[in-house]
């Protein structure tokens, strides 16, 4: 049975009280037996904040990127060890915030994903179509290209140690989620596509849905067969909001 996971992608929102606030409420609510893996990604200043209140508990942390670099003059950047050394555990690359607003190409994203596990860290590796791209049939080519960038650099064995997220550009903040058939889709590609290089691996990672998730379709959408938790934005701000999924993920 493969690992039910749901994470909260902050993005660029929060404030030390804020975030005190929000940890101190999913520390609280968080029930003995989640039955799933849950994890919180704060922006970097956060992290060992958040990292710190959480300490203990089975809730773990995440960052939002990391540089490809392992150290050096990298102005502005941050290492995936750093990350490590500051208590995270996972770090989501490929985001489509940072392809489409970064330009992070799908060979930097691989070379992130590699930096990352090479810190010993967990990838949370994002694919998904643009509307446009939906819209004129490109979905799987355009899913296709981008797992095939991160298995061409580091092999489809490194996808034992990293969780998959499918994340629609069009649904994301947007409030329009894919339907719970459009996602199992997609998903069912992606494991197919893995499976074809390597059957067991693709019967292990984890593939998340993200975009527009909130407690009120979280459990359709986790209930198709290919579909293994959620990377929750907006929803993730909200520690009721949030638990509620995480409740939803329970198998
Ligand atoms: P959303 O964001 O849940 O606010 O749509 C998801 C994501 O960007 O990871």
């Amino acid at each position: 049975m493969r690992r039910r996971i749901v994470a909260g992608n902050w993005k660029m929102h929060g404030s030390v009280a804020e975030n005190t606030t929000l940890v101190d409420k999913l520390l609280q609510g968080f029930p003995a037996d989640a039955g799933a893996d849950c994890y919180v990604c704060p922006p970097f200043v956060y992290l060992r904040g958040v990292a710190r209140q959480l300490d203990g508990s089975a809730i773990r942390v995440g960052a939002q990127d990391a540089s490809a670099e392992i150290q050096g003059a990298y102005t502005g950047e941050v290492a995936a060890g750093m990350l490590a050394d500051v208590g995270c555990s996972a770090v989501i690359v490929g985001h489509s915030e940072r392809r489409t607003l970064h330009h992070d190409s799908d060979q930097l994203v691989a070379r992130k994903f590699m930096a990352v596990q090479a810190a010993g860290l967990t990838p949370i590796l994002c694919v998904g179509e643009q509307l446009g791209q939906r819209e004129s049939k490109q979905t799987e080519q355009v899913v296709g290209r981008q797992l095939d960038a991160v298995l061409d650099l580091v092999g489809v064995a490194a996808l034992g140690k990293a969780i998959l997220a499918y994340e629609p550009v069009w649904a994301i903040g947007t409030g329009r989620t894919a339907t719970p058939q459009q996602a199992e889709d997609v998903h069912h590609f992606i494991r197919k596509r893995i499976a074809a290089l390597d059957g067991k691996i693709a019967g292990l990672v984890p593939v998340l849905y993200g975009g527009s998730v909130k407690a009120a379709n979280a459990g359709e959408l986790f209930a198709m067969p290919n579909v293994d938790g959620g990377l929750i934005g907006g929803a993730s701000l909200n520690a009721e909001e949030f638990l509620a999924i995480l409740q939803a993920a329970r198998t």
